[in-house]
């Protein structure tokens, strides 16, 4: 009996034993043994300041969150990593969690401040993020953390121009560190510059999307124009500002005993019309579309402008340091945007990308003003008739703009 247990144990033991060797030397040591990356020619290795960051950043577990690894798949992520990107790693921090973004790319982002703060404290800077606050870390490892973060990535500080072998945006000096030690240390080169060169590829990789296709688009639009219970409250919200160009039913039936052209607030399209109208109907709706178009854009100016721009043209600021930018509303394809489509993109956002759930802040109405806007600014590929912010009815709500009829200038 006793002997029929034992080797009951002893050979399952060892065949456990040879399975998980055989894993390791194939998923560990030969990988180990055999990954040579070529030596890359758009990257340079890390100075020593780095290298300590990089330890600080394996010490506190950064890569149980954080992958450093860009896939095809990651569509916001910013250029794909290749292997060479790995040549300098003694070993690597791909990680294999997502709780946080991927890193691989994040050099050159944001400034350097801005990682301190975010390092101290999180929430100061994302209200909702799950990071924790590493506000104990010693000043040299805060510096130095920052330095390894910035060293990463194609717009990082270790990256080349691969023409001719230079720093494309960072340069070498001698400096004092903390410890008192003179070492080399990467700083950015090119002050102002560096914000002009930033924002101009900011902009042209925003022409080309390169790295950044509309993936979401049918699972969005099942969304938004689906049967859920989402699509069909929207309906009712809809419903409940159609009646800011003609309050009632009633006034809209009367209204199109005049013109049976006259459509209601939602289906009105927004493009200024090639030559003026001059029939009373007409003018009154040209200027209530106005009127409401530009009760959003107080809405937009305050809320969006920094990353869509203030035209609408996806040029904001904020827009330059980010992976995936901000939309350019001037594209053909939004002149096609339906009420709803509208609605539902900014009330719910964009994941993965920056774009905010608006439904948290802006009321359902807010919303419907900023869909007029959006709907106007992309129809008319900027702010067309739009008045100046200094015009009295610019900021009134509809109901109380004058609309006397007056023939549009
Ligand atoms: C518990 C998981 C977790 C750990 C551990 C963690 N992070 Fe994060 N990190 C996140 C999350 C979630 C976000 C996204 C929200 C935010 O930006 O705060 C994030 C964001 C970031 C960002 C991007 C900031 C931005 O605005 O895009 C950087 C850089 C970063 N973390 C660096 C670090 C470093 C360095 C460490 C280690 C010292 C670290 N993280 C540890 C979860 C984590
Ligand atoms: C922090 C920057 C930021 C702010 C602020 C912001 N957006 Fe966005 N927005 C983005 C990004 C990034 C995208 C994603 C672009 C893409 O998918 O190509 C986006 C996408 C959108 C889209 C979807 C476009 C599409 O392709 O369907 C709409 C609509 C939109 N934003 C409207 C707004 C409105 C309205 C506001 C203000 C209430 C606003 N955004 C504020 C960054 C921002």
């Amino acid at each position: 009996m006793n002997q029929f247990n034992r080797t009951n144990y002893i050979f399952p033991a060892i065949g456990m034993g040879l399975i998980l060797s055989a894993i390791i030397f194939v998923v560990v040591l030969i990988p180990r043994w055999t990954f040579r990356p070529p030596q890359p020619k758009d990257l340079r290795d890390y100075t020593s300041q780095e290298l300590r960051g990089r330890e600080v950043y394996t010490r506190e577990g950064c890569f149980y969150c954080h992958s450093m690894v860009s896939r095809p798949q990651d569509w916001d992520h910013g250029t794909k990593s290749k292997a060479s990107d790995y040549y300098y790693d003694e070993w690597h921090l791909l990680g294999s969690e997502r709780s946080g973004p991927d890193l691989s790319q994040i050099g050159g982002k944001f400034p350097d401040e801005y990682h301190v703060q975010h390092h101290r404290n999180p929430h100061s800077l994302k209200p909702g993020s799950i990071m924790p606050s590493y506000d104990y870390l010693s000043d040299q490892d805060m510096n130095d953390v920052t330095a390894y973060l910035q060293s990463l990535g194609s717009n990082g500080r270790r990256a080349l121009d691969p023409q001719t072998g230079k720093l494309k945006w960072a340069e070498l000096v001698d400096a004092k560190v903390p410890s008192g030690k003179i070492e080399k240390v990467a700083i950015w080169k090119g002050g102002a510059n560096f914000v002009a060169d930033r924002e101009r590829i900011a902009s042209e990789s925003y022409d080309q999307h390169p790295e950044t296709p509309y993936k979401y688009t049918a699972e969005v639009e099942e969304l938004l124009l689906g049967t859920s219970h989402e699509a069909q409250l929207s309906k009712g919200a809809v419903q409940a500002v159609a009646t800011a160009t003609f309050p009632t039913q009633e006034a809209l039936r009367e209204a199109r005993i005049e013109n049976a052209d006259v459509r209601a607030w939602t289906e009105v399209d927004y493009k200024e019309p090639a030559t003026a109208p001059r029939d009373t109907v007409g003018i009154t709706s040209l200027q209530k579309i106005r009127t409401i178009a530009n009760q959003g854009r107080g809405i937009y100016n305050q809320k969006c402008g920094s990353c869509h721009g203030l035209t609408g043209n996806g040029r904001g600021w904020a827009s330059a340091s980010m992976t995936k930018r901000a939309a350019n509303f001037w594209e053909d394809k939004f002149e096609n945007y339906r009420t709803d489509t509208w609605y539902w993109r900014i009330r719910r956002g964009v994941p993965g990308t920056q774009m905010p759930r608006w439904e948290f802040e802006l009321t359902p109405e807010q919303s419907l003003y900023l869909v007029a806007f959006m709907k106007y600014v992309s129809q008319n590929k900027g702010l067309g008739a739009l008045k100046g912010m200094d015009d009295p009815i610019y900021g009134i709500p509809p109901s109380s703009a004058k609309t006397s009829p007056q023939p549009p200038n």
